[in-house]
């Protein structure tokens, strides 16, 4: 154990510390303002609080926000995944690839739509997809691949799209940490079938919980559109209008994924905010980048030229043989200061159902289990204050003994 782990002045053996239990700084706090108040309680006043006006315009500002044709509300990211794996219309043994870096959802998807995951390991300095990696793991099953822009950081497209060209594979993106992120001018999302977007509280946009699909195609938009609401013909919003009352059809067998006019009142004003938060975040964001060079642990690459990180998570990997302090003795240490952090990911390979499922070994993945070991993400919210930031610099210099 390193001298620091027995430091008393530390939170964690007994020292006061940074922040109390009152102004504990939670992670991901989301940034609500009163206009999201105000329109939620005007949605409830309207007496429509489905899916309903609200969310066709939350659709129609996210579709110009992100510059797609199409642009589907949802009850959540998880629900934009499945769909847009579905539609591909997969067969048992089918493959699709996807990072070991990344929430589980983005692997479900894959399982739900009756496909076969298969992983490619990550980059070592950005946590994204290797395209050599995904090239060694394309098999004559292989059908299409989901890439996950991590952290907000837009993957490698340049060497991504023409590898899925080359084998006529699917690209399905995972943008749930990605709604301001932009490669070579193109906004993230674009880049394949479908792009799909989290609103989770912890995310960039929030609305609680909620998602959005967007694609260029409008044929699958019709049928996601259809498949979001159990599969019927006319969507419950035109159903129930002033218009005269129609009946509907059920067409193929849904699922119950439409979001509400609830969550698109707040969608709406999030998004009106999108930039205005997203220049806080970047300002934390350059602080930690100043305020913690030179401590024992590894900070986020730079970023690549002509591309636009979206600031979603700001990761610190510990590496013991750096600081001599493990992952998890540093998430307990700063919880106990006061500072609440994540974990984002774990490595996919190293959770029991996917290892016991598929034989994923550690060693298969070696970067993407490194990251999962040693990685924390440190509060990035708009909502933290410059008091807020210095703070949670201060922990952390605290426990690495700076
Ligand atoms: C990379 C990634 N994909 C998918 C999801 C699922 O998003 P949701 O919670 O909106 O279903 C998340 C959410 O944490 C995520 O981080």
């Amino acid at each position: 154990m390193s001298d620091m782990a027995k430091n008393k002045s530390l939170a964690i053996n007994g020292g006061a510390p940074v922040r109390g239990r009152e102004d504990f700084i939670i992670f991901g706090s989301p940034a609500l303002a009163q206009e999201e108040k105000d329109e939620v309680l005007a949605t409830l006043d309207s007496g429509w609080i489905g899916t309903g006006p609200r969310t066709m315009r939350f659709e129609e500002e996210f579709r110009e926000y992100t510059g797609a044709r199409h642009a589907l509300a949802l009850n959540s990211c998880t629900a934009a995944l499945h769909l847009s794996v579905l539609a591909e219309g997969l067969s048992p043994g089918d493959e699709v690839i996807t990072t070991p870096l990344t929430f589980c959802a983005t692997v479900n998807a894959i399982i739900h739509a009756g496909g076969t995951p298969v992983l490619a390991d990550v980059d070592p300095a950005t946590g994204n997809i290797s395209p050599e990696e995904i090239e060694k793991r394309v098999t004559p099953r292989t059908k299409g691949l989901v890439a996950v822009h991590y952290a907000g950081r837009p993957c490698d497209m340049d060497r991504i799209v023409p590898i899925v060209k080359k084998h006529g594979l699917f690209l399905i993106e995972d943008c749930a940490h990605a709604i301001e992120t932009e490669y070579h001018g193109t906004k993230a999302g674009n880049f394949g079938r479908f792009g799909c977007f989290s609103f989770y509280v912890t995310k960039n946009v929030v609305t609680g919980e909620g998602g959005m699909l967007v694609t260029g195609d409008s044929e699958k938009a019709e049928w996601a559109r259809v498949m979001a609401l159990h599969g019927m013909s006319k969507d419950a919003y035109k159903r129930f209008s002033v218009d005269k009352f129609k009946h509907y059809q059920v067409i193929q067998p849904g699922f119950k994924y439409n979001m509400m006019d609830i969550q698109a009142a707040l969608g709406i004003h999030q998004l009106a905010r999108v930039e205005e938060n997203w220049k806080r975040r970047d300002e934390i964001w350059n602080r930690y980048n100043e305020e913690l060079a030179g401590l024992p642990l590894v900070l986020p690459a730079p970023d690549e030229p002509d591309t636009r990180h979206a600031r979603h998570l700001y990761t610190l990997l510990v590496d013991e043989e750096l600081s001599g302090l493990s992952r998890d003795w540093v998430v307990e240490a700063l919880t106990a200061e006061g500072i609440g952090v994540g974990v984002h990911y774990i490595s996919i390979n190293e959770h029991p159902y996917y290892t016991e499922t598929f034989g994923w070994r550690p060693d298969d993945y070696p970067h993407a289990t490194h990251i999962g070991r040693t990685t924390i993400s440190i509060p990035i919210s708009p909502i933290l204050t410059d008091n807020d930031v210095k703070d949670i610099v201060l922990g952390i210099r605290k426990v690495f003994g700076a």
